[in-house]
């Protein structure tokens, strides 16, 4: 059985973005049977930008509800959060001692950061913390500890996968085969969805939909849309958000009454109004689900507290191998 492993950083809400774009595709895969999956709460990668402790704390939570919220089975993938897993800290202070420091330079993230400040003429490093610089060091750990085959990540995230199968394979030649060579899984067909503005949908943007945002809000948000000036009864093109919103929401028949209701001509306020319906009744029983959870976090405690434990099952294993592998003295 190939095991998949992802992880999500509690720094926001979750907006349509994420689930299309993440999310939705993680849950389709934890339904195949011939995967075994692992997803967790990157609470201590939050931490480079998320330094309050209400913030985090909430966040955290979000995360876990909105996984389950949008259909995570909880008896198919574990469900855990990176703090719960210590062994994961261990395995970053081991493997930053095979990690080049030249390729953590190269890193997009840090990369942008020190780019950024020489354009504003700052001193390279202002502002970049060592959580910032180390981050695909923590992330290789992440990965590793428990021996994912393949990590589904957005395409922004490529490079850190590469990162974590380099730090293997250099550990691999020297103390011999440890660590399975993890690959990304990069879902080619969903493309950046688009936000409010028909930029790709962001919370640096600002131009988000919340997925559980309320009906009033979501309304509002929808009808926020920017569309071009066609007037109410002629042809609307469909390279527009709103049927670009509608087809994700719908099926292909439903996609393909409103494209010929748009081509016909109607209003783009009527044209809001269906999308906003179609979208609510998609989104409600999920919304529901989401507030449920968050009235009941000790049912969210009692899901991490087992994905945690099994999660620190396989992770045991791992360091147990590592340590003996570079030849740490176990007395115990
Ligand atoms: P944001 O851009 O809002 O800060 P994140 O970088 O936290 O979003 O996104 C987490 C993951 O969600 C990304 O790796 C990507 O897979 C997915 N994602 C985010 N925005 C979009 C989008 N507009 N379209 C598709 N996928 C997205
Ligand atoms: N860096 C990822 C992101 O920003 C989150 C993450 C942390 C992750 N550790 C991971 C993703 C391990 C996949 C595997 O989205």
């Amino acid at each position: 059985m190939k095991r998949i492993l992802t992880g999500v950083k509690p720094t926001g809400i979750a907006h349509l973005g994420n689930y299309f774009g993440a999310i939705k595709p993680a849950i389709e895969l934890s339904k195949n049977s011939d995967y075994e999956c692992y997803y967790f709460i990157a609470d201590y990668h939050a931490l480079t930008t998320v330094q309050n402790q209400e913030e985090l704390f909430e966040y955290t939570y979000h995360i876990a509800c909105t996984w389950l919220a949008c259909g995570l089975d909880p008896n198919k993938v574990v469900l855990y959060k990176q703090s719960d897993v210590p062994q994961t800290f261990e395995l970053s202070t081991i493997l930053s001692n095979f990690t080049p420091k030249g390729l953590m330079n190269r890193a997009h993230a840090y990369k942008a950061k020190v780019e950024a400040n020489e354009e504003a003429g700052e001193d390279k490093d202002y502002g970049i913390n060592m959580g910032l610089y180390c981050y695909p060091i923590l992330m290789t750990a992440d990965i590793l500890l428990l021996g994912a085959d393949f990590v589904p990540v957005g395409i922004d995230q490529k490079q850190h996968i590469e990162i974590a199968r380099d730090v293997a394979s250099y550990f691999n030649r020297k103390y011999g085969n440890t660590f399975s060579l993890p690959e990304e899984l990069i879902s080619e067909n969903v493309g950046a969805l688009v936000g409010l503005d028909g930029r790709k949908m962001s919370k640096s943007y600002g131009n988000v939909i919340p997925i559980f945002a309320d009906e009033a809000k979501l309304k509002k948000l929808v009808n926020r849309i920017v569309t071009d000036s066609t007037a109410p009864d002629e042809p609307k093109s469909l390279d527009n958000t709103i049927y670009k919103l509608y087809k994700l929401f719908g099926t292909e028949e439903q996609a393909k009454a409103f494209a010929q209701k748009l081509q016909k001509g109607i209003s783009w306020g009527e044209a809001k109004a269906e999308l906003f319906n179609l979208m609510n009744a998609y989104l409600s029983p999920m919304r529901e689900k989401y507030n449920y959870l968050q009235q009941h976090r000790e049912i969210v405690d009692e899901i991490l507290r087992n994905g945690a434990q099994k999660a620190r099952e396989l992770a045991k294993q791992t360091i147990k191998n590592v340590r003996k592998a570079i030849g740490v003295v176990e007395v115990e």
